[in-house]
């Protein structure tokens, strides 16, 4: 058995921080006493939830403001106040019912992309940062689509993506998949300064997102009713992975995609 190396503990930024997964990320931290920069549109919730979280974690910072704003990156750099940079757990996302095609795509993966260039050079050596997919980037089945995206994200290519744009249910698990190949596109780089990049795949989870969608799609509640756990996922149960993975725990997992899903895009045989 190898020694684990120490975690570092520096501040670790939860985006989508008021959700029903950033909000049990941030206690997870919090629980740790770990310094705390808490970023979601909604400024209330923010506020209520660094509260709740300041005489345990180290420290508490919120930022409220739209992660797709061109200026996010500066405001989250200006926010971290040079503070040392740990673990980022990035869970801010629009899902199909929430907004339109476009938009979805610039919160759930240009966002994110312009994210992971800024923090990049942010970490301190054995940073993490955790991206959320989905199980939706499990379902398509497309040979010449999951091309088109794997030739965008490598080579900034719309021509075969930009058709599905128009469509949230599409635009959703395009931008998931690619948020997939991005955090593979981004693993050498994190890796050669001594930090880690992967994601999550979440899949039917109670969070008020999971039950918007649920609501409004009786495809999606059949696909619930056949989970091998037999149940929706917690929020906590995707909050626990993201804690693993930034942790000297998941020292060797980077460029990777983790499914968490009860086991359902096994049993129904959906393959990468
Ligand atoms: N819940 C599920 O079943 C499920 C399944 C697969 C993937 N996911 C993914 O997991 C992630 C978290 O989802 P959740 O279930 O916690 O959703 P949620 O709606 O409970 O939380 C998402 C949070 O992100 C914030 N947010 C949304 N757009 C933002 C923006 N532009 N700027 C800043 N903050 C913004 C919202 O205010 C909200 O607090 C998302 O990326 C989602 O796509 C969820």
């Amino acid at each position: 058995m190898s020694t684990a190396p120490a975690a570092p503990q520096g501040t670790v930024v939860i985006t989508g921080a008021a959700g029903g997964m950033g909000r049990p990320a941030a206690q997870r931290f919090a629980a740790q006493g770990r310094p705390l920069l808490l970023c979601d549109l909604d400024a209330g919730r923010l506020e209520k939830l660094a509260e709740e979280l300041r005489p345990t974690a180290g420290k508490v910072d919120i930022l409220a403001t739209d992660i797709a704003a061109a200026d996010f990156p500066e405001q989250i750099i200006a926010a971290l106040n040079g503070s040392p940079l740990s673990a980022v757990v990035h869970t801010a996302g629009l899902s199909p019912t929430m907004s339109d095609g476009p938009r979805i795509f610039a919160v759930n993966y240009e966002a994110t992309e312009r994210l992971v260039a800024a923090l990049l050079p942010r970490f301190e050596a054995g940073g993490c940062m955790v991206l959320i997919s989905s199980v939706s980037a499990y379902m398509l089945a497309d040979t010449a689509l999951l091309g088109a995206i794997r030739n965008f994200v490598l080579n900034g290519d719309r021509t075969g993506i930009a058709q599905h744009m128009d469509n949230p249910g599409m635009s959703y698990a395009v931008s998931k998949r690619a948020v997939i190949g991005l955090v593979e596109r981004e693993a050498p780089a994190f890796g050669a300064r001594g930090l880690r990049i992967a994601s999550i795949a979440p899949g039917f989870i109670d969070t008020p997102m999971g039950r918007a969608e649920a609501e409004d799609n009786a495809q999606l509640r059949v696909m619930i009713g056949m989970v091998p756990q037999g149940r929706m996922g917690h929020g906590d149960e995707i909050a626990s992975v993201a804690e693993f993975l930034c942790s000297p725990a998941a020292s060797y997992v980077s460029g990777c995609d983790i499914r968490v899903d009860g086991g359902i895009i096994g049993h129904l045989g959906m393959r990468p």
